[in-house]
């Protein structure tokens, strides 16, 4: 069997996996802060990168293991193919934390040797304990993962799992990459590698899956029956294609049916003792993080931290929670960090109420953003008479997408009505050029806007989504809107909100605009794509 830290661990790769979703890429100081509330919502392992990919890359992975790598801390990993530059680098990116990973890994299966990496089997033999002996010279914990595990031949996936363990690999990973095994197959197939491979009880069984038929969550759980201990998920379920494991369902599964799963870890069933070190309040403000800054909008239905996973509709199902929420629900809304939406502050509050109760959400703000955060909050104050905690969110994790924007929304105003055509005049300031005003036309004001907005910016795009939902109830709420703009096959997305949600759709442009011209994650490389010695290596 394999080594069994008697409990679950969460390797948590949002930052590496999920930023591989289209139009999800992320900057620096938005990777930072999700890293640090992926510290506080209690993740043992953050994956924070692919360093070999870029040299922006590379600087988030260091930034966040010299900042948020503690020695209490999550461990700070990050992704290498197995060539030794690319374990090189990772292992000078994660170098500043007290306790580092370097994850390598290559395909195992046939169909992958044969067309990606135009390998045989044999050679993948010989590559496997010469790339990870490299890395444990490096580094004391080594993850290997046998891309396309789902989908290998188990026989082959033996002896490869064998060979990274013989040559130090601390933990195996197991991935269902295409999201192809059944939960009972991936179960299996678990409980085989535990029979079959001789020195597997010197290394973790770590398990990660792609939801592409909706089992990742399902393949998982079967995985921890038969001895998986480190699950590899993201926040929201987002990653490639239809996204990974979602690590809200997997720890809110482990802790609601914890006594269905207590006898897997040897356990009385009536054992309170955690499956996961996850700290569930914690969940629902991870959730809102990340869409915010990933531009990843959550489905209303989706398990956990879906806007409805907690509504009831019906009238039988309301009566029935009013009586005893027993009836209908079976996890506390409060389990998962969802306060009601609790009324904390208003017009008259200070500077001090605003830094004591963002403190409490969990932000600890420099004294630069905590000034920026009040005039947003004053100003929000004139327009809406009480400031939720949801509210307080928004303006925060909009300020984080900011930093070094080269364009600055100035002024919006729109004119339009049933008899109007929609008119908007925009003020832009570009750090390059000059202020400049424009109106335009469109088929509706956000039209108008993005229209005005395009003229001035000049960088051509196309919007190819735009979404508003209200940030809290009532009829002055904010509106966040969220638009996802692309450009040569790349997306960027930006996200903002406002009481006025024109105002809020012309900022949410802007962002998404600044990370056009960045050119985030253009230069990067794809970590599973681009095959070792196909590219050009970026400098490090
Ligand atoms: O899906 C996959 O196989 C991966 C590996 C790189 C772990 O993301
Ligand atoms: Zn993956």
């Amino acid at each position: 069997m394999a080594k069994d830290p008697g409990r679950v661990l969460i390797f948590d790769t949002t930052l590496r996996d999920g930023e591989q979703s289209p139009g999800a890429s992320l900057n620096l100081e938005e990777k930072l802060a999700i890293a640090q509330q992926l510290a506080r919502l209690g993740v043992d392992v953050i994956e924070a990168g692919f360093p070999f990919a870029s040299q922006g890359d590379f600087a988030a992975v260091k930034r966040i293991a010299e900042q948020v790598g503690g020695t209490d801390g999550p461990i700070i990993c990050g992704l290498a193919r197995a060539s030794e530059v690319d374990i090189r680098a990772c292992a000078e990116a994660v170098a500043p934390a007290p306790r580092r990973r370097v994850h390598t890994f290559i395909a195992t299966s046939d169909i992958h040797l044969e067309h990606k990496l135009r390998k045989s089997r044999k050679d993948v033999l010989s590559i496997v304990p010469e790339m990870v002996a490299y890395a444990r010279s490096l580094v004391e914990d080594v993850e290997f993962s046998c891309e396309d595990a789902g989908r290998s031949d188990p026989e082959f996936l033996f002896e490869v799992i064998q060979a990274a363990i013989s040559a130090g690999a601390t933990t195996i990973n197991i991935p269902d990459t295409v999201g192809y095994t059944t939960p009972s197959e991936f179960g299996k197939l678990i409980s085989d590698i535990n029979i079959n491979v001789p020195n597997i009880g010197e290394a973790i069984l770590s398990v990660h899956g792609h939801n592409d038929l909706g089992l990742a969550v399902a393949n998982f759980l079967e995985a921890v029956k038969n001895g998986a201990r480190q699950l590899e998920c993201t926040i929201n379920g987002i990653g490639e294609r239809a996204g990974n494991a979602a690590l809200e369902e997997l720890v809110m599964a482990l802790h609601v049916r914890r006594r269905y799963f207590n006898p897997f870890f040897g356990r009385d069933t009536d054992s309170p003792t955690p499956l996961t070190a996850v700290r569930t309040e914690e969940i629902t403000k991870t959730s809102r993080l990340v869409s915010n800054l990933t531009g990843m909008v959550v489905q209303p239905n989706k398990a956990i931290v879906g806007a409805n996973a907690f509504a009831h509709e019906s009238g039988i199902h309301q009566d029935g929670v009013l009586k005893n929420r027993l009836t209908y629900e079976i996890v506390d809304a409060q389990t998962v960090g969802l306060s009601d939406n609790r009324i904390s502050l208003g017009k008259l509050s200070g500077r001090s109420a605003v830094r004591a109760r963002l403190e409490e959400l969990g932000y600890d703000l420099s004294r630069e953003d905590l000034n920026e955060a009040f005039a947003r909050f004053k100003d929000l104050a004139d327009r809406k008479r009480d400031i939720t905690d949801r509210d307080l969110e928004a303006i925060v994790s909009e300020q984080v997408q900011q930093p070094e924007a080269r364009f600055q929304l100035k002024l919006v105003q729109v004119s339009c009505g049933s008899s109007l055509r929609p008119t908007a005049t925009v003020t832009l300031s570009d750090r390059d050029g000059p202020e400049e005003t424009t109106a335009a036309v469109g088929t509706g004001p956000v039209d108008a806007v993005c229209r005005a907005l395009n003229d001035l910016a000049g960088e051509p795009n196309e919007l190819i989504e735009f979404s508003v939902k209200s940030v809290t109830e009532g009829i002055d709420a904010m509106g966040e809107v969220t638009i996802r703009l692309r450009r040569e096959g790349k997306f960027y997305s930006g996200h903002s909100a406002d009481t006025d949600v024109v105002v809020a759709a012309a900022q949410a442009f802007v962002n998404a605009l600044n990370r056009l011209v960045s050119g985030q994650a253009n230069l990067s490389l794809h970590p599973q794509k681009d095959v070792v010695g196909s590219e050009n290596r970026p400098t490090l």
